[in-house]
C-alpha cells in the first residue's frame, strides 16, 4: 500500500515533530515524512532532520513559498504538519492546499489565538487551558477543530509548568488527528470537518 506523504513545518524545538517520526517507528502512523521545511536556521527541529536524514528546505520570500507549493504537487504530497510554525503562511499558499494543512495550537480554541497562550490564560484565571489541532484555513486559528485535550489549571501553575503539561497533551492528540487524516475518517469542507462523513458540530474532547 503506498504510504502517505507528509512534510512538517517548523520553527523551534520540534517536539511535536520528534514525537511524529517516533510514532512512526512505533507503527501507529503509516505515513512518511519527505520534508521538513522551516523559516529558522537555528531551529532545533532542523538538527532532528538531519539526524533523521530527512530533508530540509528554508523559506522565506512568497517565492520560496511557491516552491514549497511545487514541492507538494510534484511529489504528490498529501499532509502538510505544523508543527510548531511561528510565521504565518501566505494566504495564496493555504488556499491552493486547503483540506491538506493541519495545525496544532496551544489553548482551547476559540480561545486564545495567537501567541503567549499560556500566561494569558493564566492571567485570566482560567480553569481550564488546552490544546487542539484543527485544519489551517487562511485566517488566523480559526480553521475547523478536530480533537481537543483539556488540562486544569492549579494555583501553583506557572507558565513553564503549564506549557509542559501542554506538551504532553500535544504529544497525544496530534498523532491521533495525523492518523485519522492520512486513513480518511476526517475531511475539511469549508468550515467544517467531517468525521466519517458527519459533521463534527463539537471537536472531539480527548480524554
Ligand atoms: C507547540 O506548543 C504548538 O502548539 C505551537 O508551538 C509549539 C511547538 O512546540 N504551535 P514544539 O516545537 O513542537 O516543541
Amino acid at each position: 500500500m503506498r504510504k502517505v506523504k507528509s512534510i512538517v513545518f517548523l520553527s523551534g524545538n520540534g517536539s511535536n515533530f520528534q514525537n511524529i517520526i517516533d510514532n512512526i517507528k512505533s507503527g501507529f502512523l503509516h505515513i512518511e515524512i519527505l520534508s521538513v521545511v522551516s523559516n529558522n536556521k537555528n531551529a532545533y527541529g532542523l538538527e532532528r532532520a538531519k539526524k533523521e536524514k530527512i530533508k530540509t528546505i528554508m523559506v522565506n520570500s512568497d517565492n520560496d513559498y511557491n516552491n514549497v507549493t511545487e514541492y507538494i504537487i510534484t511529489n504528490s504530497v498529501d499532509i502538510v504538519i505544523l508543527a510548531g510554525y511561528m510565521k504565518i503562511l501566505p494566504k495564496s499558499f493555504v488556499n491552493k492546499h486547503i483540506g491538506k494543512i493541519l495545525n496544532i495550537h496551544p489553548s482551547l480554541l476559540p480561545k486564545y489565538k495567537g501567541l503567549n497562550t499560556h500566561s494569558r490564560a493564566i492571567k485570566d484565571k482560567e480553569k481550564y487551558h488546552g490544546a487542539s489541532v484543527h485544519f489551517v484555513t487562511p485566517d488566523l486559528d480559526n480553521g475547523p477543530v478536530i480533537i481537543q485535550g483539556k488540562v486544569e489549571i492549579k494555583n501553583s501553575d506557572t507558565k513553564d509548568i503549564l506549557e509542559e503539561k501542554i506538551h504532553k497533551i500535544e504529544h497525544e492528540i496530534y498523532p491521533l488527528a495525523i492518523k485519522w487524516l492520512s486513513e480518511k475518517f476526517i475531511k475539511q469542507e469549508n468550515d467544517k470537518c467531517l468525521f466519517n462523513n458527519e459533521v463534527l458540530t463539537t471537536p472531539i474532547e480527548h480524554i
